[in-house]
């Protein structure tokens, strides 16, 4: 279990030289697909106890690879899933480091399927921002290119930053529902009225 690194630890979260294109890109950040050689830097988010306080599994090695191999599955049966996320440096150069993950995916809710927008970040990197920049760019990907009608996040009631970002992305409480078998909120927002 990890609970983050010590000061003096380097760690080297970049990843394979040969990553694929960016799907998506923001001022700071890059989306991608993942592959199986980020396994470790996804570690670092996935495997942290506190990331995952409002999970109810904490990743362990072969759980973070799983973890790969069924968005790279949603990658083929959806053409979308949970992304790479990768830093841009202060010059707006891809650094290749791997600072967490956020993506489209689909989720089944009340017997319907919705398109969800989920996102962890490694935890030193909090409340800068990035979360909200990579959540509006998913969102925004989502009524472009799937034509959604709405967009929605699956977020525990506790989970006070995550629903922050939910705010910020333009997302309102729709309801509160039972969902695999936890309390959660469902925020929406619906796609924006074409402009005359
Ligand atoms: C949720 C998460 C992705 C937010 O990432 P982030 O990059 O720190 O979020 P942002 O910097 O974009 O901040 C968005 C808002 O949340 C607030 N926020 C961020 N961390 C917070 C914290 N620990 N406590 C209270 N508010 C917090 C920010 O202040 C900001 O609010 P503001 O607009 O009023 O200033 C990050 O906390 C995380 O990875 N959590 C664990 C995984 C998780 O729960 N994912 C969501 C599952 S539904």
């Amino acid at each position: 279990m990890r609970r983050g690194r010590l000061a003096h630890e380097k760690v080297d979260y970049a990843t394979s030289m040969s990553d694929p294109p960016f799907i998506l890109e923001t001022a700071r950040l890059g989306l991608r697909e993942f592959v199986p050689e980020d396994a470790d830097a996804l570690a670092w988010v996935l495997s942290d106890a506190e990331t995952m306080r409002y999970y109810p599994v904490l990743f362990d090695r072969a759980g973070v690879e799983e973890w790969i191999v069924r968005n790279r599955r949603r990658y083929t049966d959806n053409g979308h899933g949970l992304w790479a996320m990768i830093l841009k440096s202060s010059g707006g150069e891809y650094t290749g480091e791997l600072i967490g993950d956020c993506g489209v995916t689909v989720q089944r809710v009340d017997g319907v399927e919705e398109l969800e927008v989920g996102y962890h970040l490694r935890r030193d990197c909090w409340r800068r921002g990035y979360a909200t920049e990579g959540a509006q760019a998913c969102r925004d990907w989502a009524f472009k290119n799937r034509n959604a009608e709405h967009v929605i996040s699956l977020i525990r009631p506790r989970n006070e930053p995550s629903r922050r970002v939910a705010e910020r992305n333009g997302m309102t409480l729709w309801k509160e529902i039972d969902w695999r078998g936890l309390p959660h909120c469902v925020y929406r927002i619906n796609r924006p009225e074409p402009v005359a």
